[in-house]
């Protein structure tokens, strides 16, 4: 029987149980085991993984989080973690291993695959920040998430006449920003790719007060380069308008995944075992014009990230 292994490292995305569900059932179709690697690099370095069937993935398929856990492994860094990675891989006669997760993850895998060990990633983070695919799991169920609280935001800010900053995740990418600030109708948005220029932020508060919006939403990406206290102070400082923060924070990494999240799921865990079945090299499986595609791992890594920097125009030219 071939066998490969499966794990889900960095922050976890809601989608990563349905790739695990996918995985699964498309490996069990070509007649091939999967081993379940627990809590990502780390339980291949310290050899915790078990052997899935029907049982293991039962109900998971709509779930957020992830049943095989993830982490950040420091000990995969070294040289040593990743031979006893290997050692292990081989006492089990594992033939490739696939990896979900984001672009840390993605480069754990690469050093992997340097060893000789045939690695296909796919990408799960709710940062959409890997350059060569359009989506990643997890992003669509989180702006979702940011949409619903900035509703409910906006339902009680307009109660009482107030702007609100809401902080939301993506790392150095300003996607979830961009997404969530374009459909909630935001006044402002700050992104970590564009400069701050606080005077504009002012002055975009003071025009929608003076159309008669009382209650103007800023959506600020945590890696914008001025902080959200900052920019609070400064809002009141030049223009007397108090503002609330709402920092959303990991409650954009839950709940249950999307549909378009699932079907991504869907899509690239049957594409990165067909490649394994196909006998590829190590590839990363990502989604293009809402096709799957394959790309060479190493070339995965190394395109640059951008946000929809297009959006951001749209997004400016509906709140003037
Ligand atoms: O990469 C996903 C993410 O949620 C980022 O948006 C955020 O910056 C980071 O992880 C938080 O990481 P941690 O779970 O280590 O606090």
């Amino acid at each position: 029987m071939r066998k490969i292994a499966l794990l889900t490292s960095g922050g976890d995305a809601p989608g990563m149980n349905t790739v695990i569900h996918v995985v699964v059932r498309s490996s069990m179709a070509y007649g091939i085991d999967v081993m379940g690697v627990e809590r990502g690099f780390d339980g291949l370095i310290k050899d915790e993984m078990k052997l899935m069937n029907r049982a293991s993935i039962e109900g998971i398929m709509q779930r957020g989080g992830t049943v095989l856990k993830t982490g950040r492994s420091e000990e995969f860094r070294t040289e040593e973690g990743r031979l006893q990675a290997v050692k292990n891989l081989k006492l089990h006669g594992i033939e490739a291993v696939i990896v979900c997760g984001g672009d840390g993850s993605f480069n754990g895998a690469l050093e992997l695959s340097k060893l000789g060990i045939t690695v296909i990633c796919i990408p799960c983070t709710i940062d959409n920040d890997m350059g060569y695919t359009d989506y990643t799991i997890g992003f669509d169920t989180a702006v979702g998430t940011v949409l619903d609280a900035v509703s409910k935001i906006q339902d009680t800010a307009s109660s009482h006449d107030r702007s609100t900053i809401v902080e939301v995740m993506g790392r150095n990418c300003g996607d979830i920003a961009v997404y969530a600030g374009l459909t909630v109708g935001a006044e402002c948005v700050l992104i970590p790719e564009i400069p701050i220029k606080p005077e504009a932020v002012c002055q975009k508060i003071i025009e929608a007060k003076d159309r008669g919006k009382s209650h103007g939403i800023i959506i600020r990406a945590e890696g914008s380069d001025i902080s959200t206290d900052e920019l609070a102070d400064l809002v009141y400082a030049e223009t007397g308008i108090e503002v609330r923060k709402v920092v959303l924070a990991y409650v954009q990494r839950g709940g249950s995944p999307s549909m378009m999240d699932r079907l991504r799921a869907c899509l690239l865990g049957h594409e990165a075992v067909k490649l394994i079945n196909e006998g590829s090299e190590s590839a990363a499986v990502g989604i293009k014009d809402d096709h799957p595609i394959r790309i060479d791992l190493k070339e995965a890594v190394d395109t640059p990230t951008i946000c929809n920097l297009k959006l951001i125009e749209l997004s400016e030219h509906l709140s003037k």
